[in-house]
């Protein structure tokens, strides 16, 4: 696992999306395949997506021919809500970048067969040919997308059922009543996201560094399923100085001295 330490969110997000634009662009360069691209939600990313836009518009990348597939979606909540994450992805980047209307894949939390819905989205993410980057953020109490502490590492999407903490979390987006939030969510399993050939994890502020304890130096255990990390061979956490701060000093002197060495 690689860490990337930044002094703070800003620093972190250009480095995540001139990292995701690179990567995009390298694939371009070699193939005519899509880049298959796994994206998430919540406050952490809205830096990445804004620099992504910048570089669209400024002609440096393009995402004419990538494929995304967003990580999770409430289960109930009508598209057009503003907090569904439809609204929540076209608001924060699709409508701002070039990537084709009939490449972009969210989970439909409406679907009359959530099961059927979760199996087909499971096979799209194959046809497209399997993921080359997914962009995943992380909750307070290390759960990636909306697998939920004690979630199998081994699981794929499917329904699953929030904690009353991350309900209590994401109450903020809905007037601040966690029960206004709804209990259910389709997401993709943690095993889906490290079937990805890559994983970027972004994780800022304070409020992530017990969850970056966890799943940096913690044993690779569904109490954390972030830490499920551990077990891919090419996953990095981009965070800040305040997401850091639980990690071991040791542990940190390390990730700064791999850093250095690589830039040397
Ligand atoms: C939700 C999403 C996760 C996201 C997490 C953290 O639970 N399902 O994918 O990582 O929130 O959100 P934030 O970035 O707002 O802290």
């Amino acid at each position: 696992m690689k860490i990337i330490i930044r002094d703070n969110s800003k620093d972190g997000s250009l480095w995540a999306a001139h990292y995701i634009a690179s990567k995009i662009n390298e694939k371009a360069a070699r193939t005519d395949k899509p880049f298959v691209l796994g994206l998430c939600t919540g406050s952490t990313p809205i830096e990445t997506y804004a620099e992504l836009i910048r570089m669209v518009k400024a002609g440096e990348v393009s995402f004419k021919n990538v494929v995304s597939f967003n990580m999770d979606e409430y289960v109930g909540l009508p598209v057009d809500h503003p907090e569904s994450y439809h609204s929540f992805m076209h608001r924060y980047l699709f409508d701002h970048i070039d990537e084709p209307a009939e490449n972009i894949h969210i989970l439909d939390g409406n679907a009359p067969d959530t099961e059927a819905e979760c199996a087909a989205y499971e096979q799209a993410i194959v046809d497209a040919g399997g993921f080359d980057l997914f962009l995943g953020g992380v909750g307070e109490d290390g759960h990636i997308a909306f697998n939920e502490p004690f979630s199998s590492l081994s699981s794929r999407t499917r329904v699953v059922t929030l904690t009353q903490d991350t309900r209590e979390v994401n109450a903020r987006f809905f007037g601040g009543n966690p029960e206004a939030v709804p209990a259910q969510a389709l997401t993709v399993g943690v095993a889906t996201v490290l079937s990805s050939k890559e994983v970027v994890i972004l994780a800022f502020g304070s409020k992530k560094a017990r969850a970056l304890k966890d799943a940096i130096e913690g044993p690779m255990s569904h109490y954390c399923t972030l830490s499920g990390l551990q077990n891919h061979p090419a996953g990095t956490i981009v965070c800040d100085e305040a997401s850091i701060g639980e990690v071991k000093v040791n542990s940190y002197r390390y990730f700064k001295a791999v850093e250095a060495a690589e830039n040397r």
